[in-house]
């Protein structure tokens, strides 16, 4: 599939979680379109998965304040699924599930990366789940209602949501002179959504300016923040293709999470 780049990366700057929704359907062929995009996206990456579930979302929402944030109004949702027996599920989950999330805001739906406030069990009772597979997270995909909770917005504050890293700590080599490419993938890859919004991510650029390493900051907490990297690295792939940079991930061994390898 050719992925929609110069979209995505508008809708990169335009996301932010949403987490007051309106229980309305979604309009007109909007379903149809997110369900095409999925069935497609869903052949890109093996070893995980993502499923659209109509309506259903309000009973796996999580409905006291858990580990933090509070959603409501949720009607549909995408499910992220994991095969447990990829030893990258959580790395390429983070990477579908954001490229599910890109395209839903660029079909102008709000949406949000939840991974603790809701009730995975109840989410295998509205889907059908193999042996080895584990649902780690969804997005409600919806539309925002105009009211923000109070929870929402005190959230947001305490989150500080908005804000993210300066790009001299994620990039602790930065250098002007980078090619543009790089500079734009940092960038980009600056701006994604994390967890708690803690940006768990440092880049690495190679000497020859060929290749962008993702390491973890720390070594805790793993699994989650491969997943945030995830995102990421769909970030910077999305700024090398709109820059005509062509090239491929590779897995690597932790600390470190992949490097993109300019062709
Ligand atoms: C993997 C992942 C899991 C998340 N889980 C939750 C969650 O359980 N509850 C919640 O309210 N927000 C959750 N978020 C949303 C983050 O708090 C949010 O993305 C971050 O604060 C950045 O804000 P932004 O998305 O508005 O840019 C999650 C985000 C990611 C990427």
């Amino acid at each position: 599939m050719d992925f929609p780049v110069q979209r995505w990366r508008d809708a990169v700057k335009i996301r932010h979680s949403i987490r007051t929704y309106n229980q309305q359907p979604l309009v007109g062929n909007i379903k149809e379109r997110l369900l095409k995009f999925i069935a497609q996206a869903n052949t890109e990456v093996n070893g995980v998965r993502a499923e659209f579930i109509d309506d259903g979302g309000s009973k796996v929402i999580q409905s006291i304040i858990a580990s933090y944030g509070f959603i409501q109004g949720v009607r549909s949702y995408i499910a992220f699924i994991v095969d447990k027996n990829d030893r990258h599920c959580y790395e390429k989950i983070g990477y579908l599930g954001e490229m599910c999330i890109l395209e839903a805001t660029s079909l102008g739906l709000a949406s949000c990366w939840i991974s603790g406030t809701f009730k995975p069990k109840l989410v295998e009772d509205q889907l059908s789940i193999g042996f080895s597979e584990k649902v780690v997270a969804i997005t409600p995909v919806g539309y925002s209602s105009n009211k923000q909770s109070i929870i929402e917005k005190l959230m947001k504050k305490i989150a500080g949501s908005h804000q993210r890293k300066p790009l001299e700590e994620l990039c602790p080599d930065y250098n002007q002179h980078w090619p543009i490419w790089i500079k734009d993938a940092v960038c980009l890859a600056r701006l994604a959504p994390s967890a708690v919004n803690r940006q768990p991510w440092r880049f690495i650029v190679s000497e020859d300016a060929k290749e962008i390493k993702i390491t973890l900051d720390k070594l805790s907490d793993i699994e989650s923040k491969r997943l945030d990297c995830g995102i990421a690295m769909l970030h910077i792939e999305i700024a090398a293709l709109i820059n005509n940079i062509q090239g491929g991930w590779n897995y690597l061994n932790k600390p470190d999470i992949a490097v993109y390898v300019k062709k």
